[in-house]
């Protein structure tokens, strides 16, 4: 099969397109004919060797761990998903990624698909839509009838978490650039801050919940925009314990995990026309490299996605 590797940790050039064997279901796992495969930071985190300490890869490993097919074959004691399946799913990220023409996923990390979308947005769904909800409601809890900041509400995790947020019930403000912000009212922010131009701190009312996805200086000046007892949800860097104390709030990191009922969840929701994932970039799997610095520049709207058929 086709696949997109790396040998060693480094920059865009140690990406390899190659071929590699099939990967074989063994018992509680499936393999996936993939359709298209997700773009995510995470992909050249892991490339640039930033999550090493803490994910123990072998090489050569296949990157990619956002992924949308259909069910191939069934290793031993496959009970809920049977073959022909479309399923979607962000598989355990300490094994090999989606960036190839099949993947072998465990039964516990997939769920069926949304009906209503294609291949290529179904997925771009599972490791923003898991984060969003990960962090908004599990860390952050959030309730009907509260305010949440959210730090980069027209990225990939942003856009989505605004959805999520609004369809909770919640008071929505998100800080984007310019050329985002017509786009993010059309999503239902309620306040939509320009970074560029103005201290999101100066402007917002307080929150009850922030959720940053970019750690430093944004970290640090959004301790002050929470109400007593709010919580600052972190998934670019772990916030540390002893400042929220200090501004009598809460912190939490959150590290996504796959989820197969919430991705049903978000199924349901996107089949309900309550979801909508965004994908600006569609690539083909052998233009890997360049979906990577796409990704790698920070300024996309939605998403990057990978087309493999
Ligand atoms: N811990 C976890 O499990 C986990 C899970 C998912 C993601 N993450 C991390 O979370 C971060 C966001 O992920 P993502 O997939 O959403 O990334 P992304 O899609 O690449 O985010 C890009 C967005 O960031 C915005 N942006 C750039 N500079 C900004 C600034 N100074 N203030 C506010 N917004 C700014 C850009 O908006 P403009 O174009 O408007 O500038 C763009 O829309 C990444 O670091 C990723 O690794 C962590």
């Amino acid at each position: 099969m086709k696949s997109v590797c790396i040998y060693s940790y480094g920059g865009p050039e140690v990406l390899v397109y190659e071929d590699a064997p099939r990967p074989h279901p063994d018992a509680g796992e499936v393999l996936v004919r993939v359709h298209a495969a997700g773009i995510n930071p995470v992909d050249w985190k892991i490339r640039e060797g930033h999550l090493k300490e803490m994910l123990h890869h072998t090489f050569p490993l296949v990157l990619g761990w956002d992924v949308s097919g259909v069910i191939e074959a069934l290793g031993t004691g496959i009970t809920r998903l049977k073959v022909g399946d479309e399923v979607f799913s962000r598989p355990d990220i300490a094994r090999d990624g989606a960036y190839a023409e099949f993947i072998v996923i465990r039964e516990s990390e997939l769920a069926l698909k949304p009906k209503s979308i294609d291949h290529i947005h179904a997925a771009a769904l599972p490791l923003a839509g898991l984060t969003a909800w990960q962090t908004l409601f599990e860390a952050g809890g959030l309730l009907a009838g509260q305010r949440v900041l959210i730090h980069a509400a027209a990225g990939g995790v942003g856009h989505i978490a605004v959805q999520l947020a609004k369809w909770k019930g919640a008071h929505v403000i998100g800080t984007a650039a310019e050329r985002n912000h017509e786009f993010l009212r059309k999503l239902g922010v309620d306040q939509v801050i320009d970074y560029d131009t103005e201290r999101f701190e100066e402007v917002v009312q307080p929150v009850d919940v922030v959720l940053d996805t970019r750690g430093g200086e944004t970290q640090e000046r959004s301790w002050k925009v929470l109400k007593p007892g709010g919580i600052l949800v972190s998934i670019a860097s772990p916030p540390k314990a002893e400042i929220a104390a200090a501004h009598g709030v809460r912190q939490a990191f959150v590290f996504t995990q796959p989820n197969a009922v919430q991705l049903a969840e978000i199924a349901k929701l996107t089949d309900a026309e309550k979801l909508k994932v965004i994908v600006e970039t569609i690539l083909p799997l052998s233009d890997a490299t360049r979906g990577q610095e796409l990704s790698q520049r920070g300024h996309g709207r939605g998403k990057i996605v990978l087309r493999v058929i």
